[in-house]
């Protein structure tokens, strides 16, 4: 199904979204609570109202454990603006369910609160999948709430998701700005330690304000750690997707010698090592929000429940040549400006990694920002609602 074909009613605010959830999910605060956590469905209902609230959006919450009774409302929620919903075990052989998504063309966001990717095999296939604009997994119940943000962010402004390449991960989100081009291009890579579970909808919100800023947005997602991904295979998706940006840059009025790279924690390894790395790019800067710039400290501190050695399949004893290769202060200059931003309370990604990175990089030639806030965490960095993204977006716009 093309995305194309599906009712966006631009209506924030105001946005009405209905949550349903499939069979089990009535049990899930007692059900496998090492699984599904101790939230009980009647919390996560409450925390949806509010979620929505926060984007001034209602919810409508629906749970059954009959297919049919699921099909019905699907089918009632023709009138709504967007449907999150976890199918629950249906999610992996129901084409009733299927259909009904696709037939009420209404954008719908598939979750699962657990990694359905890493546990059964039966677990990795889902029927719904191609109807949904988007497959939010692993996450916990704040799936949910990334669910609901990404509906209000597709309603904030129009996207259109583009193929770059063979892989169901080799995807973008274009925004353009209003006005005629050609526009300014800020190409975004999101965090979350290069696995699987994080996905470009992390960076929504902040796409969606770059390119009311004037910015056009290429939010792209990339193969990741559980799904295809590793440090080979993720590099060379990014080198595609940006790579791709000729192809449609035309089309979309793009101004190709003004293509910023906009990333966040692993994210900022893989723009500065695609910066680096490669003898030809677009890239005419990096603002890296709280990036993992040096590899083999990031391993040594452990960080991301050991993401490093996930990434690389090796410790830097089993293979120098491989953090040699993949990590960026080992890679300096990086031969294009560089603003770097971290908050001093990160304790995803520790600042002293981004202190000695920009040190290093100034050292080695490379024009180098560096900002350390005070009192700001990892993801406040990507919050337009911080007032640490608005710093973040006063340096970004110095770079227009
Ligand atoms: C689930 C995963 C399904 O495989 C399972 O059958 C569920 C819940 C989840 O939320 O992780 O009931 O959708």
């Amino acid at each position: 199904m093309s995305l194309h074909q599906l009712i966006t009613r631009p209506k924030l605010p105001g946005m009405r979204i209905v949550i349903i959830n499939g069979p089990n999910l009535n049990l899930i605060g007692t059900r496998s609570p090492e699984i599904y956590g101790s939230t009980s469905l009647e919390e996560l209902n409450g925390a949806c109202r509010s979620w929505a609230a926060d984007v001034r959006a209602v919810v409508d919450t629906y749970q059954s454990n009959h297919e049919g009774d699921l099909i019905d409302r699907l089918h009632a929620a023709r009138d709504a603006d967007g449907v999150v919903i976890n199918p629950g075990a249906f999610t992996h052989y129901s084409y009733a369910i299927r259909d009904a998504i696709e037939a009420i063309r209404i954008p719908t966001v598939e979750v699962h609160i657990s990694n359905v990717r890493n546990r059964e095999s039966w677990r990795r296939i889902s029927v719904v999948s191609d109807v949904c604009v988007a497959t939010i997994f692993g996450r916990g119940v704040t799936g949910y709430r990334d669910a609901i943000r990404h509906l209000a962010a597709r309603s904030a402004w129009p996207v259109e998701t583009i193929a770059y390449g063979p892989d169901p991960d080799n995807l973008g989100d274009l925004r353009i700005p209003e006005g005629s081009g050609p526009h300014p291009v800020a190409v975004l890579l999101h965090g979350g330690f290069w696995r699987n579970t994080a996905a470009r909808d992390l960076l929504d919100t902040a796409a969606v304000d770059l390119t009311e800023r004037g910015w056009a947005t290429w939010n792209v997602e990339f193969a990741r750690v559980g799904g295809g991904g590793g440090w080979r295979a993720t590099t060379a998706d990014v080198a595609a997707a940006v790579g791709s940006l000729a192809e449609f840059a035309k089309g979309h009025q793009l101004d190709l010698d003004r293509v910023i790279a906009v990333v966040h924690g692993s994210g900022g390894q893989l723009a500065l090592q695609a910066a680096a790395g490669a003898k030809e790019h677009p890239i005419s800067a990096v603002v890296a929000l709280a990036p993992i710039g040096d590899l083999e400290a990031a391993h040594r501190a452990g960080i991301g429940s050991d993401a490093v050695n996930a990434f690389t399949r090796r410790t830097p004893e089993q293979s120098p040549e491989r953090y040699a290769a993949a990590s960026p202060i080992r890679n300096l200059p990086i031969g294009v400006p560089l603003l770097v931003v971290h908050g001093d309370e990160d304790d995803q990604v520790p600042a002293a990694i981004s202190r000695s990175f920009a040190g290093r990089a100034a050292d080695e030639g490379d024009t180098v920002v560096y900002h350390e806030l005070e009192g700001v965490g990892h993801d406040e960095l990507i919050d337009p609602a911080t007032r640490a993204w608005a710093k973040v977006v006063e340096e970004i716009d110095r770079l227009r």
